[in-house]
């Protein structure tokens, strides 16, 4: 049984999940209307793996006898001014989330919830990576520059990821 302070700490991380997911998808749709596909296929898969974030959040609450609910949220932002920007923004997004999976993490120690505190060390990690991966974007940002060649350049490199990326199912 998951008390009711952990219980609610995952209901807010599950619409900052979807939420994700909706930034994401938003970021998707501006790349592939101004050129950039594979930018585009790197954050619609970006966007489906937060969704899976999110599945993986509500059927744990489920599974404990909690009830994991949805909310009601922001519209995402749908205007960039660079493909850099946009990164800027999905760095500046995945910090926050890390900071909140950290919350979550010590509201289920405060309790005493070592289940769920064993959960959260999935998303710990997860976080590092997804860091990790969009510092080393921003970081190809800077050494290719701005300009268009360098954006073509990396907008094929995002597209190759997006394809080698494979969004890891529940059970995983
Ligand atoms: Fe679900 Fe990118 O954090």
């Amino acid at each position: 049984m998951i008390s009711k302070k952990v219980e609610e700490a995952i209901n807010v991380q599950i619409m900052k999940e979807e939420h994700s997911s909706r930034i994401y998808m938003a970021m998707a749709s501006w790349c592939e209307t101004n050129g950039y596909r594979g930018a585009a296929d790197f954050l619609y898969k970006q966007s489906d793996e937060e969704r899976m974030h999110m599945l993986k959040f509500i059927k744990f609450v489920n599974d404990r006898d909690g009830y994991a609910v949805l909310s009601p949220m922001e519209t995402p932002p749908a205007q960039y001014k660079s493909l850099r920007d946009v990164f800027n923004h999905v760095l500046s997004h995945e910090e926050f989330i890390t900071a909140s999976i950290n919350q979550v993490y010590e509201v289920s120690l405060k309790e005493k919830d070592y289940t769920t505190g064993n959960f959260m060390q999935w998303f710990i990690n997860e976080q590092i990576e997804e860091e990790s991966t969009v510092h080393g974007i921003l970081d190809q940002m800077k050494l290719l520059g701005d300009d268009k060649a360098g954006m073509f350049h990396i907008d094929k490199e995002l597209g190759a990821m997006a394809a080698a990326k494979v969004v890891a199912p529940l059970a995983e």
